[in-house]
C-alpha cells in the first residue's frame, strides 16, 4: 500500500490548478444514464471515485470513452444490467445515485445498500421514501434494494433531513416522471446546482435549485449534451488552509470564489489575507501565524463539514482555543487521535472537538481514515517538525487529483513511495 512521506516546514508558494469536483462529476456521470444519446462530461478529475464509477457503469453495459482535455463520453444507449454490486458501492457510497436514474429511465433498479462507514451510519431512508412517494416499489432483501416502476409520478416531497445525495437522486428521478415534483427542504449545495444545469442541457425543466425548494416538471425523453463540470471548492479549500497554516502565498487558480464563501471568511478570521477574482483566489499568510478559530458545520451556505478536518489541523498550530462543532455527521473525528499522535492537544466532547493550539507538531506515523481526514493528516504534516508517513493513502486519491504533485510544485517536500 502507497504511503506519502512529507517533511514539514516549508512556507508553501506559487500557483496551483484546481480540478473539477468529484461531489458534482459523480451525479453527473449517473445522470447521464437518464439520456436517450451519448453524453460529453468534461473538467473530470483524474480520481478513483471516478474510475469507480466509470467500473460501476460499465458493469451495467454502458459505453465509456475517454477524450482529451479531461473529458468522458457516457453512452447510456448499451446498457443491459441495472444493477450496483456490493463490490463497488462498499467502496463508494456515491454509487447509491443509480437508483433514481435507473428507476425513472428503466423502471428497475437493483442497488447494494450502502452500509455504515468511517464517518457515520449515513442511512438512505429519505432516498427510498422519495422514490417510493413518486411509486416506486422498494423493498430491502439481502443487503440490496431492489426497485421497480412503470413511469414515476411527480409528487410534492418533504425530506426528513437536508441530504445532498438524497435531493440529487429524487432530482434525477423527477426530471423523467409524469408531471411536476416539489422538492422541500432540498440541499443547496453548488454540486446539486451544477446537476441541475446538467439536467436543464440535457432538456430538463427544473427551477429553484440552490434555494431549498426545487421545482421539476417531468418530461419523457432526455438527450445527450457537453457540460463542463464546476471546480472543486473543497479542494480549494484545502490547498488555501495548507497555505494559511504554512505561513504561504498560495493563488488558486481555474476555481470559483463564490462557492466558498464560509470558508474564506473563517481564513481572513484567522488573520489571512484573502484576494479574489473571477477565477481564481490568493491567499497570503506570510510571516504569521493563524488565530484559533471557532466553527459549526452545517449544510450549505454554512461551512461544509468536507472542510471540517482540515481546519481542525490550522487549529492545531493557531495561536489560542478553538470549538469545532460537527453537525453533519456523528462520527467525523476520526482525524482527532491521528493528530494528538503529533503532539495535537484537542478533548472531544461528543460533536464538539477543543483544540487548543500548540506551538509546533512533530512528524509521526499516522493513518489516513476518511478522504477529509487523510486531507488534515497532510496538512498536519506539512507544518510539522521532521517526518510525517502517512498511511492508508488511498482515501485520498478518492478525492484529490494528484495531490502530492500539486503541493510539490507549491514547494512543499513530500512524495508518493509503494509499501
Ligand atoms: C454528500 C457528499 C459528502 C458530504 C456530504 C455532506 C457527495 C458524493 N458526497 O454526501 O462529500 O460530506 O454530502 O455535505 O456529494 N441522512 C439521513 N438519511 C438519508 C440521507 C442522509 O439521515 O436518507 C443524513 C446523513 O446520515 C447525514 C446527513 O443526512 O447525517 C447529511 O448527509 P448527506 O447530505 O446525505 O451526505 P451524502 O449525500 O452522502
Amino acid at each position: 500500500m502507497n504511503k506519502l512521506i512529507i517533511e514539514g516546514g516549508v512556507p508553501l508558494a506559487g500557483d496551483v490548478r484546481v480540478s473539477g469536483a468529484k461531489n458534482a462529476v459523480l451525479p453527473i456521470m449517473a445522470a447521464a444514464l437518464l439520456a436517450d444519446s451519448p453524453v460529453t462530461v468534461e473538467n473530470v478529475p483524474h480520481l478513483h471515485d471516478v474510475t469507480t464509477t466509470m467500473e460501476l457503469l460499465g458493469g451495467m453495459g454502458v459505453s465509456l470513452m475517454v477524450g482529451d482535455k479531461m473529458s468522458i463520453e457516457v453512452d447510456p444507449g448499451t446498457i443491459d444490467a441495472y444493477r450496483a454490486p456490493y463490490e463497488l458501492v462498499k467502496t463508494m457510497r456515491a454509487s447509491i445515485l443509480v437508483l433514481g436514474p435507473l428507476l425513472a429511465r428503466h423502471g428497475r433498479a437493483e442497488v447494494s445498500l450502502p452500509g455504515g462507514c468511517a464517518i457515520g451510519t449515513r442511512p438512505v431512508d429519505v432516498h427510498l421514501q422519495g422514490l417510493e412517494a413518486m411509486g416506486a416499489e422498494i423493498e430491502v432483501r439481502e443487503g440490496y434494494i431492489h426497485a421497480r416502476c412503470s413511469r414515476l409520478k411527480g409528487r410534492r416531497i418533504v425530506m426528513d433531513v437536508v441530504t445532498v445525495t438524497g435531493t440529487e437522486n429524487l432530482m434525477m428521478a423527477a426530471a423523467l416522471a409524469e408531471g411536476t415534483s416539489v422538492l422541500e427542504n432540498a440541499a443547496r449545495e453548488p454540486e446539486v446546482v451544477d446537476l441541475a444545469r446538467f439536467l436543464r442541457a440535457m432538456g430538463a425543466e427544473i427551477e429553484g435549485e440552490g434555494t431549498d425548494t426545487i421545482v421539476i416538471h417531468g418530461v419523457p425523453h432526455l438527450s445527450g449534451t457537453r457540460y463542463r463540470v464546476l471546480p472543486d471548492r473543497i479542494e480549494t479549500g484545502t490547498f488555501l488552509t495548507a497555505a494559511a497554516m504554512t505561513g504561504g502565498r498560495v493563488k488558486t487558480l481555474a476555481t470559483d470564489p463564490e462557492l466558498l464563501e464560509s470558508v474564506l471568511l473563517k481564513l481572513e478570521q484567522a488573520g489571512a489575507r484573502v484576494n479574489t477574482g473571477a477565477d481564481w483566489i490568493e491567499l497570503d499568510m506570510r510571516d504569521r501565524r493563524p488565530k484559533a478559530i471557532d466553527l459549526r458545520t452545517a449544510p450549505y451556505p454554512a461551512f461544509p463539514t468536507d472542510m471540517q478536518a482540515q481546519f481542525m489541523a490550522l487549529n492545531c498550530v493557531a495561536e489560542g482555543t478553538a470549538h469545532i462543532i460537527e453537525t453533519v455527521f456523528e462520527n467525523r473525528f476520526m482525524h482527532v487521535q491521528e493528530l494528538m499522535r503529533m503532539g495535537a492537544d484537542i478533548q472531544l466532547e461528543g460533536h464538539t472537538a477543543m483544540v487548543r493550539g500548540v506551538d509546533h507538531l512533530t512528524g509521526a506515523p499516522v493513518m489516513a481514515t476518511d478522504l477529509r481526514a487523510s486531507a488534515s493528516l497532510i496538512l498536519a504534516g506539512l507544518v510539522a517538525r521532521g517526518e510525517t508517513r502517512v498511511d492508508r493513502i488511498y482515501h485520498i486519491d478518492r478525492g484529490y487529483e494528484g495531490i502530492e504533485e500539486k503541493l510539490a510544485r507549491l514547494g512543499a517536500r513530500i512524495r508518493r513511495i509503494p509499501a
